[in-house]
């Protein structure tokens, strides 16, 4: 998989829960290049939490911030880059995506990704009246984009490792 990649980024893509984080660090172990989390850079640069961030800003703001961060992270490959939820929703970050590297979809039903993020309570998307229920109408809308992603690995496997080598076959 390390070969077929080349100098190409490998840009995980999905909701909430699918595991980007988690599947995306080890992935990037396994093919022994760096991992980075563009949550977790717009932290890194903006000094602020997402929940933070969406707060004092709103939604739209957020969005500009990442796209400007995700432009700059694609610029230097090979990487391993998971990115937030709505990343590859919007349109002109998807276009970067998918100019910048190999987007991989991790793909979950609903009841697995509920399990994960349930406990969790920094996700701004999920604090309404019935979070699952908001979980769901993201499902609606977003599947049929996620799935322009260039692979769609399944994401359901607790044991992460599957998942992970589900997806060095995928890219191989
Ligand atoms: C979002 C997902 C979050 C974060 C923000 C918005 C979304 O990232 O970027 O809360 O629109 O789905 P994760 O997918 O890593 O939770």
């Amino acid at each position: 998989a390390r070969a077929a990649l080349g100098q190409r980024n490998l840009i995980f893509v999905g909701l909430m829960g699918a595991g980007k984080s988690v599947i995306g660090r080890l992935v990037a172990q396994m093919l022994g290049v760096p991992f980075l989390d563009t949550d977790g850079e717009i932290e890194r640069v903006s000094r602020m939490s997402i929940t933070e961030l969406f707060n004092a800003y709103g939604e739209t703001e957020f969005r500009a911030l990442e796209t400007r961060v995700i432009e700059r992270l694609l610029k230097q490959g090979p990487r391993v880059i998971s990115t937030g939820g709505g990343a590859f929703i919007n349109e002109s970050t998807r276009g970067q995506i998918k100019t910048g590297g190999v987007s991989v979809w991790l793909k979950a039903d609903l009841d697995v990704l509920w399990e994960r993020v349930n406990r969790r309570d920094h996700r701004p998307l999920l604090k309404t009246a019935n979070p699952k229920q908001s979980l769901e109408n993201l499902m609606t809308q977003r599947y049929p984009i996620y799935a322009e992603a260039d692979l769609t690995v399944l994401s359901e496997n607790v044991r992460k490792e599957i998942v992970a080598n589900d997806v060095l076959k995928a890219v191989a």
